[in-house]
This record gives structure tokens, C-alpha cells and sequence, in this order.
């Protein structure tokens, strides 16, 4: 809404800042009551509310004084194309630089790569300085402003960043803004008594309100970090350290924290990402009697950050790395009239984990008790589609979706660990439980996509058949998701049946952590025999390949709220389309290792069914019969019928 006072802050500031951008002054001028309303809503109590709002309008003027012009242009053209990362040419890599490519510069020379692999779009797992040993794979930043030397130099990512925009790619970089390492300069100056700096993270003189709080706060980290404080014996304080006990919560009801933040993010805006990856945006706000997570204040401060990057950077899209459950996952797009004004992504980590659950129980029914709530995702903004990551899988999504499927809750949780998570001996899955709580029997599941999916076990036996079917459920699983609907993104690796690598238990500073288990370090020779047909990589490598090809090739795929689930009527099958106008295509996937039929009936809408069908993946063709005849299934087999 209009707001003369707010229109004046913005006048002057064009003046002074000699600011001639039109689209900008427009883009300040719709959005700054919304900025004003929330951060007078957050921080209107707080002595310092006024000049720091001055401040932060100050800070969107120099991003866009700082934004180089071929961003601007590249800002231009995605609004232009509409809402660019809807799209269905767009398919992504997540990877550890050091791991992958050894340096920034290593990574750039890779580039051809990923174009021959159709991958156009990479999430660099943290790069800024982290300190070795307490890094949490960099998500403990000690700079946010200095690349962590290893990798090379701020230079050496403009360099990569430019080649990357002109061969049309997509960059993507996290933005840790729950917590620093305690080497984080901040932290430093409220370890020497610094009173300024202190009330930039939360600190309690003795235990009363650590132990009021904890009774709530989940534990993250139960074995190797377990409760969410800390004794800081230098200044006689508990500290309140959610995730490791070296990462310590930034305090957001300090609007210094949040202006200092809202910087970092526009430098990275301005360092040409296009996706920002917000880690663990469901704990920055905290409040005594709750679990200290996807409260509604960490809401508002992510909207007040959506709103300022769209007037200062706006080609940036902002995903939020919220894993928590189905319904909430829902709120991090925006709600009410901020629907499509928080964050333009969100992990589809829901539905990751029912497709490791179908996969194990070939069973296909808790994933389909999850749609109705995942449909709610607003037109407008997307996902992140996944098998794998650098992270554990968690099994959180809701217990009615087990209960609808038959099954008791515990008891299926307690399959699907002993299945994947290395306890259950005769399961062909190589995995290990993560963060196991003793107290409430909750854990995740580590391993890699082919140690999951048996090929590690294969391997080691000698198997042929047992190498084929991992081959065809690492072959399923990516291409369960790279249809769905939002961005797929591979986990680095994955891409050539990369099995678990126990080499972290050598390594101090990894040992205490099996996630290191599933982040492989790239063995190029072992890339090359994907050159020889034949081989596991090359099976795995060129399957990847041709399935983000033929994305490519599917307009239906793009995500415009165009899918549809099939009524398979067999537990095993499950069926999505996609959809554009009157053009359909079928994606069936059979989860279970048995041949499985698929009756005609469900291709049916409004009485009528298409009467013949290509399958893009095997080239077969198929007519379609009448309610009794089906489609034939084999195992783990999967079509795309159009
Ligand atoms: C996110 C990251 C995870 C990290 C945590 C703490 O969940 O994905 O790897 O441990 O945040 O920063």
C-alpha cells in the first residue's frame, strides 16, 4: 500500500545514491510497506529499530549499485521468460568442490562435464572459510565473505560463475544464516566479554532458561552433540548451539544480526548466484515452550528477506532448506498474501522419503496418502526433487500416511531402519543409522543412492543378477523423481553408482558423523569407465544421462501445478501424469522386484483412453486394451508413455 513517509525515504535515497533504474525505484516502492510493516512487526521494541531500518534500505540501494550490469541484464531476461526455474530444461548437480574437483578453478575445467551429462544447474555445498575439523562440511562458517582457502579465491568463483552463465548454467550456494562457527569474528569478540557481540547469539548466565527450553527443542545431533547448549567456561555462559556444539545460534531478535545477514545475502546475490539455498531456515527464530522450530516470527523475517531481495537482486530465487513435515513444509512458499513471497523453493524431502519407502517395501501406498498434501504447493513455486544428498534420510513425514496404508507407524519406521540402516542382515541395502536418540528411538539413514539400493552388496558378491536389479532401483529412483515436478538435483556420484566410502573414519574431524559415508571423493579414473559400455558406470552414468535428455525434451514437465496421480489399482505401480492443455504423458513405475500388471483402466479420464503408446525410455510401443487387458510391469521397471 501507499505510504508517503516510506516514499520519501525512497526518494531521497535515489537522489543521494543517484539511483536511475526505474525498474528498481518500482520495485522499492511496491514492496517497502511490507518491509516496513514486518520489520516494525519483529523489532519495533527494539532501541535501535529505526536507524537500523535505515540501514537496511541503505544496504538494498548499494546491492543494486554493486549489481554488475550483466546481472542486471540476466535479471532482466529471467523476468521476461516468466518464472524461470519452473522450467523444464533445467536439471542440477549438488557437490563438494574439494571432493569433486579439488578447487574452484578444477571445477570450471569440469564444466564440459556436466554438459555432456545435461546438467545445467550446480549447488556448491558450502565454500566460504570453515574451520578444519569443526566444519560440519562448511556449514560452521568462520568468514562469510572469504572462499575457504583450499578451494582458491573469490576471483577463481567469478571466474567459474561467469563461465557457468555463458554456457546458460545455474548457480547455486547455500547461505548458513541459523548459526557461525565459534571462530566466526562474532563469536570471537563475545568469547573476549564483547557485551555488543554477545547479543548476537544467545547466551544465559546459568542453566534455568537452557533447561526450561530444552524440555522442548528436539535434539539434532543426539549422539555426537547431544542437547542444545553448551558451557562456555572463558565467559562463564551457556551457549545455545542447536546443531553442533561449535555452531552457535545467531540471535535474530537482534535487528544487528539480521541487517549484518541481509548484507551477506546481497553479496552473494551480486556474486551472480541464482538460487540461494537458506540452510535451516526452520530454526531461526526460538522461543521458550516450543520446540524452537517453523515458528511464525522465522517465517516473517524469511518473507522480509524474500522482499528485499526482490527489489534489490532480483534474478536471485531463494530456496529454503526446511526438512520438517508435510504441512509445514507448505508454509515456507508464503501463506495469505505472502503466498509465493518467501521462499520460491523448498526440498521435496516428503516425497525423497516415501520413495525410498516404496522402494523398500514395494508398496507404494504411503506414497500416495502423501500427495494431497504436497498438491498444495502454490502455482508459482517449485521444488527441489532428490533421491539423494549430503544429508541423512529422515523419515518424517506423517504418521496418518502410514496409518492410511495399513501399517502402524513405529513399526514401519522400525522396517524401514532396519532395512536401509546396516541392521537387518539379509536386506541387499548397505546403510548405516544416523543419530540415533536413545530417548525417543528416532533415527535417520545414511548411505549412498547404490549402496541403498544393493549395489554395494552386489558388487562384493559377484552377482550378476543382484548387480542388475541395484542398476535398474538406482535407475528408478532418479527417474521417479527427475519427472515429478521442480528441479531434480543429483547428488554428486550418484551419477556413476558411487557405493559408501568408510574412509571418514580415519578423519577426526568426519568420524563422528556417517554422513560422510554417502560424500564420496571423485576417483576420475574410475568417471573414465563410463567410456566403456558395458560397465556399471556406464550403465548408471548413460541411463542418467538420456533421463535428463528426455526432461529436456518434455514441455509437460515443467511445474505448473500439471500433475495428476493414476489410480494403478495394484500396490506396486505407481503412476503420475503430466500434464499441458490436452498433451499427457504417463510416468508408471513398478517398486516391487516381481513382474506386475497394470490394468488399461487407469489410463481412463472422462471415459476416455488413449488408444496407443510410446515409451520414450524403451522406444516399445503399446495398444492399449480394454479394462482387463493390461500393461505388463517388470520389475523394477518404468515407463514414459505418451
Ligand atoms: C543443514 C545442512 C546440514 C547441516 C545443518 C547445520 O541441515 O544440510 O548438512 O548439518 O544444516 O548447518
Amino acid at each position: 500500500m501507499y505510504n508517503s513517509t516510506y516514499q520519501q525515504k525512497i526518494n531521497s535515497r535515489l537522489g543521494s545514491y543517484k539511483i536511475k533504474d526505474a525498474g528498481f525505484a518500482q520495485r522499492f516502492g511496491a514492496n517497502i510497506s511490507d518491509i516496513a510493516e514486518i520489520f516494525q512487526y519483529i523489532y519495533g521494541k527494539h532501541p535501535q529499530a529505526q536507524v537500523l531500518f535505515d540501514t537496511l534500505l541503505d544496504q538494498m540501494c548499494t546491492a543494486h549499485l554493486d549489481r554488475k550490469a550483466e546481472l542486471k541484464k540476466r535479471d532482466a531476461e529471467k523476468e521476461k521468460s516468466g518464472t524461470w526455474f519452473l522450467s523444464n530444461q533445467l536439471a542440477g548437480m549438488s557437490l563438494y568442490v574439494d571432493r569433486f574437483a579439488g578447487t574452484l578453478s578444477g571445477l570450471r575445467q569440469k564444466l564440459d562435464y556436466f554438459e555432456d551429462l545435461g546438467v545445467n544447474y550446480l549447488h556448491l555445498m558450502p565454500i566460504f572459510k570453515s574451520p578444519e575439523g569443526e566444519s560440519d562440511g562448511g556449514y560452521a562458517v568462520e568468514d562469510f565473505r572469504a572462499i575457504e582457502e583450499k578451494l582458491g579465491t573469490i576471483h577463481d568463483l567469478s571466474d567459474l560463475q561467469a563461465s557457468m552463465q555463458e554456457k546458460g548454467m545455474y548457480l547455486m550456494i547455500d547461505i548458513v544464516l541459523n548459526h557461525t562457527s565459534h571462530h566466526h569474528e562474532w563469536a570471537k569478540k563475545a568469547q573476549a566479554g564483547d557485551k555488543e557481540f554477545q547479543d548476537y547469539f544467545y547466551m544465559f548466565e546459568d542453566r534455568r532458561i537452557p533447561d526450561e527450553m530444552e524440555k522442548d527443542m528436539p535434539e539434532i545431533f543426539p549422539e555426537s552433540s547431544p542437547g542444545s547448549f553448551i558451557y562456555d567456561e572463558r565467559i562463564d555462559k551457556w551457549v545455545m548451539t542447536v546443531f553442533h556444539q561449535y555452531q552457535w545460534d545467531l540471535n535474530y531478535t537482534n535487528p544487528k544480526v539480521f541487517v549484518e545477514m541481509l548484507a551477506n545475502i546481497f553479496y552473494y546475490a551480486n556474486l551472480g548466484v541464482d538460487v540461494l539455498r537458506i540452510d535451516a531456515p526452520a530454526f531461526i527464530w526460538k522461543q521458550i515452550g516450543t520446540t524452537c522450530q517453523n515458528l511464525p516470527e522465522a517465517h516473517k523475517l524469511l518473507q522480509m528477506i524474500k522482499l528485499c531481495v526482490e527489489v534489490a537482486t532480483p534474478g536471485m530465487a531463494l530456496l529454503g532448506e526446511a526438512i520438517v513435515a508435510p504441512a509445514q513444509i507448505m508454509e515456507y512458499f508464503g501463506t495469505g498474501r505472502f503466498a509465493t513471497h518467501e521462499c520460491d523453493f523448498a526440498y521435496n524431502a516428503t516425497h525423497m522419503a516415501v520413495q525410498w519407502d516404496a522402494l523398500a517395501t514395494a508398496d507404494t501406498r504411503v506414497m500416495l496418502a502423501a500427495q494431497s498434501e504436497l498438491a498444495k504447493k502454490p502455482l508459482g513455486a517449485s521444488w527441489i526433487t532428490y533421491t539423494r544428498c549430503h544429508d541423512d534420510i529422515g523419515l518424517g513425514y506423517d504418521d496418518h500416511m502410514i496409518e492410511q496404508s495399513g501399517y502402524t507407524p513405529y513399526l514401519h519406521r522400525m522396517y524401514m531402519k532396519n532395512h536401509y540402516g546396516g541392521v537387518q542382515e539379509d536386506s541387499p541395502a548397505s546403510g548405516a543409522l544416523f543419530a540415533v536418540n536413545p530417548k525417543t528411538q528416532d533415527a535417520r539413514i545414511s548411505g549412498s543412492l547404490a549402496s541403498l539400493c544393493g549395489l554395494e552388496k552386489a558388487l562384493a558378491s559377484k552377482k550378476k543378477s543382484a548387480i542388475e536389479t541395484a542398476i535398474q532401483k538406482i535407475i528408478l529412483m532418479q527417474a521417479h523423481c527427475m519427472f515429478l515436478g521442480g528441479i531434480p538435483v543429483l547428488f554428486y556420484g550418484d551419477e556413476m553408482g558411487y557405493t559408501n566410502d568408510y574412509s571418514y573414519l580415519q578423519d577426526p574431524g568426519k568420524a563422528y558423523d556417517n554422513r560422510w559415508m554417502h560424500r564420496p571423493v571423485i576417483d576420475w579414473k574410475k568417471n573414465k569407465k563410463a567410456d566403456k559400455v558395458g560397465t556399471v558406470e556406464n550403465r548408471v552414468f548413460s541411463a542418467t544421462q538420456r533421463l535428463i535428455r528426455i526432461r529436456k525434451s518434455l514441455d509437460v514437465v515443467a511445474d505448473l501445478k500439471n500433475i495428476d496421480w493414476m489410480a494403478c489399482h495394484n500396490r506396486s505401480v505407481v503412476g503420475y501424469e503430466r500434464f499441458i492443455g490436452e498433451k499427457r504423458v504417463y510416468f508408471i513405475f513398478n517398486f516391487s522386484g516381481q513382474e506386475q500388471d497394470l490394468t488399461w483402466y487407469a489410463f481412463e479420464r472422462n471415459g476416455k483412453r488413449p488408444s496407443q503408446l510410446k515409451d520414450a525410455w524403451s522406444g516399445k510401443s503399446f495398444a492399449v486394451g480394454s479394462d482387463e487387458e493390461h500393461l505388463s510391469c517388470g520389475p523394477y521397471e518404468f515407463f514414459i508413455l505418451s
